[in-house]
């Protein structure tokens, strides 16, 4: 089955198959979970059920949402900066991460992501969005002692304009 999906306003894509099937994704992570619902008439006919169903799929999308900042800091970020390799601020270190989130989320977040000295750009992983690399920023900063929050649209809009300025500053 494909992962096609429709976008609503809350950022979260579902899409109700016509074999009853609920696709859910979420526009920060590449998961996508599949729910089947009992495919006969009466429940398909039941608006009502198919309201609480998405509801309840999208707390849970919320939930598989939060998740994504660890996934890309164990697949990417922890091969370095678990031990503290190559002088990588290593994960848990307040007086290394101190220093970093003093700089702010917005700078620390696009200078990482367009690589310093040895900390390669994207965390070496050339697919990785923004988003994806926010997510690992907020969840090391936050394994230091700061209490950031998910990058919103807003940030991750300031965050891109920073990286495109260093880019141009670099050329
Ligand atoms: C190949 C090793 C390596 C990987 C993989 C890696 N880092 Fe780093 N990272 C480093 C090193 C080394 C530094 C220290 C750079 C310096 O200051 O000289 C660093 C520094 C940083 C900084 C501080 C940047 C600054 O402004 O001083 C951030 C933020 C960061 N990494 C985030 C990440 C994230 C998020 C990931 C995963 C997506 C990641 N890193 C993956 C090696 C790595």
């Amino acid at each position: 089955m494909g992962c096609a999906h429709a976008q609503t306003n809350a950022g979260l894509r579902a899409t109700l198959l016509n074999k009853g099937a609920i696709l859910l994704g979420c526009g920060k992570s590449y998961a996508c979970i599949v729910f089947r619902t009992k495919s006969s008439p009466q429940t398909r006919g039941m608006t009502m059920n198919k309201t609480i169903s998405i509801l309840l799929l999208t707390l849970i999308a919320t939930s598989a949402l939060a998740a994504t900042g660890e996934e890309t800091y164990n697949t990417t970020c922890a091969n370095c900066h678990a031990k503290g390799l190559a002088g990588a601020p290593q994960t848990g270190d307040k007086k290394a991460w101190g220093k970093l989130i003093k700089e702010g989320q917005v700078e620390l977040t696009a200078d990482g992501y367009g690589g310093v000295r040895a900390m390669p750009a994207k965390g070496g992983r050339a697919e990785l969005t923004v988003a994806e690399f926010a997510g690992a920023v907020v969840f090391m900063a936050n394994k230091a002692g700061a209490n950031w929050q998910e990058a919103d649209d807003t940030m991750l809009k300031k965050i891109n304009a920073r990286i495109e300025k260093r880019a141009q500053a670099k050329k």
